[in-house]
């Protein structure tokens, strides 16, 4: 069998920030649990700044910024306002997202042909300072196309529809996205782009996308969060990573 290098987890902090807000107050604090991630063995911390800062908040990305020993992950909407927070912030990485409102989460990935141009000018900023830049994207071979004509040199592929049609038992629909997600990395691959995935990932899931050996990263959050509440943050993170490694020793055929 090939070498494959090992899978990263980020872990994505948000819903902590989301449980915060619902009192108004200090705790629980999202800084805590991503210290607490690392200690468990997450690779990365991933935090995103909403424009409307529905979960995380300026300070927030300062302080985990400060305080975590593991790369931040700046998740993001490629306006002007959040490029100059992020210039300060200088995270070891941006991920530019879409973002609307009214969603309840980012429901889907970035239009990047359409908004190419734009996205071109604020991937060369960050890259200038140094900070590296991922954008999250649909599992297709042209929106692959379009992030590398834009200069970006990683891709995460939104899994959510892929999961959503294993959560509702359509088997035809969930090897379809599944085959998508598989051919849009080898394609990223063969491009020299590095793959990331996440969205909507649970146990099961991460298992499965972790055999396809061109993903180099998973992000993960609401899961893991929900889990934490029956078995502890700590366990949840090792049972990712267990699942994590024990997908990654499957090839994609088995999966
Ligand atoms: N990656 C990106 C770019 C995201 O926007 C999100 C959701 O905020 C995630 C990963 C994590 O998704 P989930 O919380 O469903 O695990």
């Amino acid at each position: 069998m090939p070498h494959l290098s090992r899978l990263r987890l980020g872990f994505n902090v948000d819903h902590v920030a989301t449980l915060r807000n619902a009192r108004g107050g200090a705790f629980p604090d999202p800084v805590r649990a991503a210290l607490l991630a690392v200690e468990a063995g997450a690779d990365g911390i991933t935090a995103h700044l909403r424009e409307d800062r529905r979960h995380m908040r300026d300070e927030d990305m300062a302080r985990l910024k400060r305080e975590i020993s593991k790369p931040l992950n700046f998740e993001m909407a490629a306006t002007d306002d959040m490029v100059a927070i992020a210039l300060d912030t200088r995270p070891h990485a941006c991920c530019l997202v879409p973002e609307r409102r009214i969603e309840r989460t980012t429901e889907g990935g970035l239009d990047v042909a359409g908004g190419h141009d734009h996205l071109k000018i604020v991937t060369a900023e960050l890259l200038k300072a140094r900070v590296r830049v991922s954008l999250f994207i649909e599992p297709s071979l042209e929106a692959v196309r379009a992030s590398r004509s834009i200069g970006a040199p990683v891709i995460e592929f939104h899994t959510g529809a892929w999961c959503d049609a294993l959560a509702h038992g359509e088997a035809g629909r969930a090897g379809h996205e599944f085959a998508r997600i598989a051919e849009a990395a080898a394609l990223a691959r063969g491009q020299g782009l590095e793959c990331h995935a996440g969205h909507g990932l649970d146990f099961a899931t991460a298992r499965i996308v972790a055999a396809l050996p061109e993903i180099a990263e998973l992000n993960i959050g609401h899961f893991l969060i929900g889990e934490a509440v029956f078995i502890g943050l700590s366990a949840a993170i090792a049972k990712m990573r267990a699942a994590m490694d024990e997908g990654r020793r499957l090839t994609a055929d088995q999966a």
